[in-house]
């Protein structure tokens, strides 16, 4: 059977940085692959006024690092049509319909299109209400919608939006992209949970300490300084990436592997999140800002960002969640700017062992900490390096029974890695195959703004001391002091 996927795309934002950066060469990736061959076309919208042939070249360009065959890139490139377009002009719709027919019919799409808003999400709501009053959508194939975060800014606009969206797409049609979900060790923790019954055995509190996120970025802003001032670390990556993780961390084992098996135990986890009381924000939610060191200026000395910003660009949080499974374990949470280093781990620090019978004497007569042995510690990184570790104890060599941890690893080799597709190429992928469990689902969304505004409007009303981190750091102080005033700590310090 021919795996081609036939489809029309329209992409909202065809001369933006995402669709340069991102969409093209996951589209030319799936082209390769032979996802996409004759039956498949490409209109770029946007308002700067570009020709087909300029067009074609800034596809070249954004495919250049790949080093493909020319002649292969050529003929991708003339799958791609741009169309000038102010999406709050409602005439715009009257040519993209045309055009969207005469490419269906030219192609042979079967009346299948794939709408990709890679714009800001202000105009989410126009472009919908016109592809349903031009009736751009089609009665006989597929429609969906891929839409980017942010996904609100809090739960009221959210919803304002998902009601603009459901306007004129059912919930089923709407992808919402939240790229980690997108990535090969996040989609790998359902594996490693469920597909080994050692751990899936041990999931649960009477055996888990703690669970730590840390999504970690080295770098400051950069090019998203106004969306970003606006915005903030907690609404930027808790409110999403942090919380549809702990959803995969925490859910119950679904019914099928299948999308909606899979949603329905994450809501779940996600309406188990024990809601703060504002009185507790303080003590369970520590935010940051970077000040300057060295060559490195702080967070308010950014190129467009506000001298007197109260943004938050680390957070760290303590959520608990209230069922059966996870009552008294703590999940610690962490993401912030300008950090030590860049990557995405999660650690599962499992309980210690309830006696040290290797230094039995010791651990009685003073509770020495390091008497004690430590924890099995098994670690997903997601990036930069894709694997699991697992920390455990083991006899030193030699004579005596002193113990050590060690670890026992696995890195999904080079070959392997360079070979697996990119998050945008998986989703788009997805969204082809009309298979949504790795998007986002507005009750997913709801419980998380809903969760995370309670903070936001804490902080909003309390002014933070800031800047309170050194670049280069993990944050500031109190992120260890969050952990450590439960007895535990970061297993990845710097
Ligand atoms: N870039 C990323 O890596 C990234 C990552 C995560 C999420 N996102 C999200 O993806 C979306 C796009 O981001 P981006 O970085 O690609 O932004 P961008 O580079 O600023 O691109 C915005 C696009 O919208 C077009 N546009 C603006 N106003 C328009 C109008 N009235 N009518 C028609 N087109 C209009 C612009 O083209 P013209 O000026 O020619 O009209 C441009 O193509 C945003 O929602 C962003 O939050 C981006």
């Amino acid at each position: 059977m021919s795996k081609e996927k036939i489809a029309l795309f329209t992409i909202f934002g065809g001369t933006g940085d995402l669709a340069q950066r991102k969409l093209y060469p996951s589209l030319f990736k799936l082209y390769q692959k032979g996802y996409l061959q004759e039956h498949f076309a490409v209109i770029g919208t946007a308002r700067r006024p570009w020709t087909n042939e300029h067009y074609h070249g800034v596809i070249t360009d954004s495919l250049a690092s790949l080093n493909a065959d020319p002649a292969m890139v050529a003929k991708f490139a003339d799958h791609f049509y741009y169309q000038s377009h102010d999406v709050t002009d409602a005439q715009h719709y009257i040519t993209l319909k045309k055009l969207s027919e005469k490419l269906d019919a030219q192609y042979g799409l079967e009346g299948n299109r794939i709408f990709y808003l890679a714009m800001a999400p202000n105009f989410f709501g126009t472009i919908a209400q016109h592809l349903r009053s031009e009736n751009i959508l089609t009665p006989n194939g597929f429609n969906r919608v891929i839409i980017e975060k942010p996904f609100g800014h809090d739960f009221e606009s959210a919803k304002e939006l998902n009601d603009q969206l459901t306007a004129t797409f059912n919930e089923d049609q709407i992808y919402r992209i939240d790229h980690y979900l997108g990535k090969e060790m996040i989609q790998n923790i359902s594996a490693i949970r469920f597909g080994n019954n050692i751990w899936e055995s041990l999931w649960n509190n009477r055996y888990i300490s703690n669970i730590q996120v840390t999504l970690s970025e080295k770098l400051g802003v950069e090019e998203r300084a106004v969306y970003y001032d606006n915005s903030g670390a907690l609404r930027d990556m808790v409110q999403n990436h942090i919380l549809q993780i702990l959803s995969l961390l925490t859910m119950d084992q679904p019914v099928e592997f299948t999308e909606k098996d899979i949603d329905v135990e994450k809501v779940k986890a996600l309406r188990s999140l024990r809601p703060l009381k504002p009185e507790e924000v303080a003590t369970n939610f520590v935010r940051g800002q970077y000040g300057a060191d060295g060559d490195v200026q702080a967070y308010r000395n950014e190129d467009k960002i506000n001298p007197d910003s109260n943004t938050d660009s680390f957070v760290a949080g303590k959520i608990m969640i209230d069922n059966f499974r996870w009552s008294g374990v703590p999940f610690y949470v962490r993401t912030g700017k300008r950090l030590a280093d860049k990557f995405t781990r999660i650690d599962v620090v499992f309980k210690r062992p309830i006696v040290n019978i290797f230094n039995h004497d010791d651990v009685r007569a003073n509770d020495d900490a390091d008497a004690h042995l430590a924890p099995n510690v098994l670690t997903i990184n997601v990036e930069p390096t894709e694997g699991v570790e697992l920390q455990m104890n083991a006899k030193n060599v030699g004579q005596g029974f002193a113990t050590t941890p060690v670890k026992l690893n696995f890195a999904h080799d080079s070959a392997a890695t360079a070979n697996s597709p990119e998050a945008y190429e998986r989703l788009l992928h997805d969204a082809l195959n009309g298979d949504a469990t790795n998007f986002t689902h507005w009750k997913e969304v709801a419980y998380s703004w809903k969760f995370v505004d309670v903070i936001q409007k804490y902080w909003d009303e309390h002014t933070p001391d800031f800047p309170n981190y050194r670049p280069g750091s993990m944050g500031p102080t109190a992120s260890d002091e969050l952990l450590a005033k439960d007895g535990h700590e970061w297993v990845y310090k710097s």
